[in-house]
């Protein structure tokens, strides 16, 4: 029975929830076909609708992807080369690297080490009067901690933009992330909770203005076609996409209660497993577990990077998100020197990502677990990882 669920386990199983949804997806895409509108059009702007309402925001636009998404947001809110916005050292690059594009310094901050998500306190020692912009990012589908945050760049009159890449319908006290911030970005990025099948992004904003502005800067800078006001970009989700997302946003509260009652498996699973931490689950958050992500304790002989290697071995795949924490990446050298940032270089080397996906039983959870478990007594009774 283990060598049948071995022999399934992925990170991420797209098909199997593709097939549970076969017939609709089908439908809609035959509908855009037959409609001829492939950019921008009816379906698009109804899935942005239907967006904007779920998440409780004025308005959604749909985007090329995710880090467009965040790239459109330093465009709309002004910011130019030399100034600096504060973004976690422990994140996906396109955070910072969107930023770095434009010539904007990332100034990297440290991370709460149970969230993984910015640490108010690392913030505040970073700000200096180029500062214009907070940049949380939800990790693993978790919020970071807002009220510090937004309460920071208020004093400070600083923009917030939250990176809600990983976190869609992920809650803070009742309110779903990506709608607190001047401008919120989605990725749809097909392993995400709310994945197209190709990619695809969205900005967020309760203010018509910058919606507005946003629009424009997304569609060449115009208003009117041909009639160019600002130096834009090209960066628009299409329908096909738009489709596809908006019958998987039928799902998506579906989608994320299989994902939360997955990571209650592996919690009880690995309850009383030595040598690990569990994710944290923050008080007043909704956690949509984009990820899964343990940190297995140095102490654990072999580590991480053991743990890893014997586990592929019993055919799971697991993943580090993220090796490298971005202020020590050679990228973004030329904005250093850069801080040491210990809480975001210790989970760079203690963190591994566990199959996480709504497809995944309990069967599969329990191989998984006995593997982990495995690996880590033998490994700490005897001081030496275990070989398969
Ligand atoms: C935290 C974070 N920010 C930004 C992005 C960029 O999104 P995309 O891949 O759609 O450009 C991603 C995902 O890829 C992400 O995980």
């Amino acid at each position: 029975m283990a060598e049948v669920s071995s022999r399934a386990l992925q990170m991420v199983d797209l098909v199997g929830q593709y097939r549970a949804i076969r017939a609709e997806i089908l439908a809609a895409i035959e509908e855009v076909l037959e409609s001829g509108q492939f950019i921008r059009g009816p379906i698009v702007a109804a899935f942005e609708q239907e967006l904007a309402a779920y998440l409780g925001c004025r308005f959604a636009l749909g985007v090329g992807n995710g880090t467009d998404a965040l790239q459109l947001a330093f465009m709309t809110l002004g910011l130019r080369p030399g100034d600096e916005v504060i973004v976690p050292a422990f994140t996906f690059v396109a955070t910072a690297e969107a930023a770095a594009l434009l010539g904007i310094r990332p100034v990297f901050a440290d991370i709460d080490p149970r969230t993984f998500n910015l640490d108010p306190a690392s913030v505040e020692a970073r700000l200096s009067p180029r500062t214009r912009a907070i940049v949380p990012v939800h990790l693993f589908g978790q919020a970071a901690e807002l009220t510090p945050l937004l309460a920071l760049a208020e004093r400070h009159h600083l923009y917030v933009i939250e990176d809600n890449a990983q976190a869609i319908g992920a809650t803070y006290r009742g309110q779903k992330t990506g709608t607190f911030g001047h401008i919120g970005c989605l990725s749809f990025f097909p392993s995400k909770n709310l994945g197209a099948y190709g990619d695809g992004g969205a900005v967020l904003t309760n203010d018509p203005a910058l919606h507005e502005r946003l629009s424009m800067l997304a569609n060449h800078g115009a208003r009117r076609k041909y009639y160019h006001e600002l130096i834009g970009i090209n960066s628009r989700l299409d329908a096909l996409q738009a489709a596809i997302l908006r019958i998987k946003l039928r799902h998506l509260e579906a989608y994320t209660q299989a994902r939360q009652e997955a990571a209650d498996r592996y919690d009880a699973l690995l309850a009383d497993c030595p040598g690990l931490t569990l994710p944290y689950r923050a008080p007043e958050r909704t956690h949509v577990f984009h990820q899964y992500t343990i940190r297995v304790h140095p102490e654990v002989p072999g580590g991480r990077d053991g743990l890893q290697r014997y586990l592929k071995q019993q055919g799971i795949p697991t993943a580090v998100y993220y090796p490298v924490p971005l202020h020590q990446l050679p990228a973004f050298a030329d904005f250093g020197p850069h801080d040491r940032l210990p809480e975001a270089e210790k989970a760079a080397r203690e963190v591994l990502a566990l199959p996480m996906h709504t497809e995944l039983t309990s069967e599969q959870q329990r191989y998984i677990t006995d593997a982990i478990r495995t690996y880590v007594e033998t490994a700490l009774r005897t001081g030496r990882p275990p070989t398969s």
